[in-house]
């Protein structure tokens, strides 16, 4: 109901407006005197050295939350990762050692195909992490060590809040693991924790600017079909964006790397398709910035959300959404934001029932 709402218009609305929040609430309490103190984790320091790769399982947009975690793991810690959806996880025999980390991301700790995979690796004698936000859920209960994302609870079916503070506590791992692996120095520690700090404020500036997000979401109510493309964690966004948008609006979306386009998809480029780019990453805004010439070329409509300062891209792109600068592992946690508003926006004004899109569950406990 409407007091529920708290004054907004729907649950989504409202619980992207709560992102600062989540994000404080599930980073703050684990920033002790400029350290990351998980005491949850339970692992010592000797332990942490000694993990040889990590095992990401999750579905849905936690899979996409493990996506990014494989960039940041290995860009940041060095440690390699596997990123698999649970349901294919469970099936397919993974090759599983002991000295290895396998971390279950879940909202609602209750998704039939994450837990089964979690019992899998338990199974063949392997730790398991959850990070989980409904509190005492299954996978909480079973997983040997739980991180909970404290996003509080989560109404609409598209997820918002609960996947900004699954990122959370993955760079929180991240960074924790690089440092007592010692793969980065303890100023680059101070300056990680610095950056995450700001992220909240940063949200709420994004969110503020909705009115420009709407203006242009307007606009595309009668899509037929939207491309979304990035490279590196650029792509992991994008997989995010697409979902977002197609399960709301019912508009059909794809993601793509960047650097694949030309293997499939360009082919259904007609003149007017719009193509979100998201390119947040500096080392790569080169590679990225032809391929939206590629695309612009064969008629493509091109939205780019990149960082400020990036203004090369203006040549580029038909219209800009800029984020503010922070380290380029955590740059997701900003352009999510302007693409969940596109999402919402798209879908409020083509009329969709936003919070509950048909043929969606909140929670899917069955396989
Ligand atoms: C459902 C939801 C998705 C969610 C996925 C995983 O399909 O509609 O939004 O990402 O389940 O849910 P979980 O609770 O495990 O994060």
């Amino acid at each position: 109901n409407a007091a529920e709402k708290g004054g907004y218009e729907h649950f989504m609305l409202k619980e992207m407006y709560e992102q600062p929040q989540t994000v404080r609430d599930t980073l703050n309490p684990r920033i002790k005197d400029g350290t990351i103190v998980i005491e949850e984790l339970g692992m010592s320091e000797e332990e942490i050295r000694g993990i040889r790769k990590i095992h990401i399982v999750a579905c849905g947009s936690a899979y996409h939350v493990g996506v990014t975690g494989k960039y940041v793991f290995e860009g940041m810690a060095r440690i390699p990762v596997e990123v698999d959806l649970a349901s294919e996880f469970r099936y397919r025999n993974p090759i599983l050692s002991h000295d290895e980390l396998v971390i279950v991301i879940s909202q609602s700790g209750e998704t039939a195909d994450s837990l089964a995979a979690l019992r899998e690796a338990k199974d063949k004698g392997v730790k398991t992490l959850g990070i989980v936000n409904v509190v005492g859920s299954s996978i909480a209960r079973e997983a040997d060590k739980v991180m909970y994302t404290w996003a509080g609870p989560e109404i609409a079916v598209a997820t918002t809040k609960a996947y900004s503070a699954q990122l959370i506590a993955q760079y929180l791992l991240a960074v924790k693991f690089a440092q007592v692996r010692d793969v980065i120095t303890e100023g680059e520690v101070a300056a990680f924790l610095k950056d995450l700090q700001k992220l909240p404020e940063q949200i709420e500036m994004l969110l503020s600017n909705k009115e420009k997000i709407q203006h242009f979401a307007n606009r595309y109510i009668a899509a037929k079909d939207v491309f979304f493309v990035g490279r590196g964690i650029d792509y992991a966004i994008s997989l995010e964006g697409s979902l977002k948008l197609k399960e709301i609006s019912y508009i059909h979306s794809e993601a793509y790397a960047a650097g694949e386009l030309k293997h499939g998809t360009i082919s259904l480029i007609e003149e007017g398709t719009l193509v979100a780019a998201v390119v947040t990453q500096e080392d790569l805004y080169k590679k990225t910035i032809s391929n939206i010439v590629e695309l612009s070329s064969r008629g493509a409509f091109v939205l780019a959300v990149t960082n400020t300062g990036n203004r090369e891209i203006e040549k580029a792109a038909d219209y800009v959404i800029y984020i503010p600068q922070t380290n380029k592992y955590f740059t997701n946690s900003l352009a999510i934001i302007p693409l969940q508003l596109f999402s919402y926006y798209v879908s409020v004004g083509k009329g969709c029932d936003v919070d509950k899109p048909r043929n969606l569950a909140k929670s899917v406990t069955v396989e």
